[in-house]
């Protein structure tokens, strides 16, 4: 298969929405940029479309996908019993980064949901992707990256991961915050978080005040037990290479990585003067966002450094911080080291 290179710039806008609505409506698949990070997207209600973001993919068979709407109309024609609370959330946080997972109607394919009653349904905010969901209806889409790989925030990654498994991606650029989604489940008695994300857990408690943060966005799930999130027990995010995740100041971390030899240190820019071994900056550790935006390109990086093991300084859990360090925190397969 040929993936088709669909481009925004130099008057090709239109055509290329155009196409993309096209090719997912006749059944394809196409990545398309979202405010988060790339996904892969195939109509709803395609179970064969579906079916091959899956192979596309290697996603595991039990993990349900993200659908993608443009509209209120669209959330009500998926979504079942929609509790006042998640209209408030519609209303605060879309469109933009939030998922929220409720009871789903018979309009969700099993291929979907995957045997749950539920569906993780989100507004992205992203004009192109916007732009597309108007033409070819509600889209489900999981990242456009191999399973088990950082998710792609750039079109290069899409294609490093996908070419020739899928039939397009839309050429946009780097996506705003760089990070997936805040999931949040509101389809039983408490709201619960599942995946950290741009939309904060501070932000989340001023419209759900008893919201539980689920116990897999820190933890390691024990092996064979059954999570809210099924994304969330499988290996995910991680390099190659031996990757730690080390807590402590700047002047600590230097300290611990500049005494191990053949290693890398991804570092925040307020360390990088100190270290002198291997590193890569990843942002500020004062600036949250700047981490989640980087994340992903430098974990996709490490690998290249033929090194024996990676240590990442370790980002606050507060703000969009918590987003970073339960991806990391995945990617360093929970080996935490707190100095
Ligand atoms: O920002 C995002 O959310 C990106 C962009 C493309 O929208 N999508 C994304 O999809 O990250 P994916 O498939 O990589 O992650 C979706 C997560 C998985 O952990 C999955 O298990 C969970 O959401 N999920 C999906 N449907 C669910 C459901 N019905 N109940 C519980 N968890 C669900
Ligand atoms: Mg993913």
């Amino acid at each position: 298969m040929i993936t088709e290179k669909l481009e925004l710039s130099g008057g090709l806008y239109e055509k290329s929405i155009e196409k993309a609505a096209e090719i997912l409506k006749s059944g394809g698949t196409v990545a398309i940029p979202t405010e988060t990070v790339y996904g892969l997207a195939a109509c709803a209600n395609s179970d064969s479309a579906i079916k091959k973001v899956f192979a596309a993919k290697g996603r595991p068979q039990d993990n349900p996908l993200i659908v993608h709407i443009s509209d209120m109309d669209m959330l009500y024609e998926i979504a079942a019993n929609v509790p006042k609370q998640a209209v408030k959330c519609a209303e605060k946080f879309w469109p933009g980064p939030f998922t929220m997972v409720l009871k789903k109607t018979d309009k969700i394919a099993d291929s979907v949901s995957r045997g749950l009653d539920t569906v993780a349904v989100r507004m992205p905010a992203n004009k192109v992707a916007c732009d597309i969901i108007r033409k070819s209806g509600p889209l489900a889409a999981p990242s456009a990256n191999l399973s088990g790989k950082p998710s792609p925030t750039s079109a290069k990654h899409v294609i490093d991961d996908l070419d020739g498994k899928i039939d397009a991606v839309v050429m946009s650029g780097s996506c705003d915050y760089g990070v997936e989604s805040t999931v949040v489940s509101l389809d039983g008695d408490t709201p619960r978080l599942l995946r950290p994300g741009a939309v904060t857990v501070e932000q989340l408690k001023e419209i759900l005040p008893d919201i539980i943060i689920d116990k897999a966005v820190l933890a390691q799930p024990e092996s064979g037990s059954k999570v809210a999130s099924p994304g969330m027990k499988y290996k995910h995010y991680a390099p190659k290479t031996e990757t730690y995740l080390v807590e402590g100041n700047s002047q600590a971390f230097a300290d611990f990585v500049n005494s191990k030899k053949n290693s890398l240190a991804v570092c925040f820019y307020e360390d990088s003067d100190k270290i002198i071994i291997n590193k890569l900056t990843y942002g500020s550790g004062n600036k949250e966002i700047t981490l989640a935006q980087q994340i992903f390109s430098v974990l996709r990086e490490v690998d290249n450094y033929g090194v024996s093991a990676v240590y990442v300084h370790a980002p606050s859990k507060s703000g969009v911080g918590l987003a970073v360090y339960n991806r990391l925190i995945r990617a360093a397969s929970f080996r935490v080291i707190s100095l």
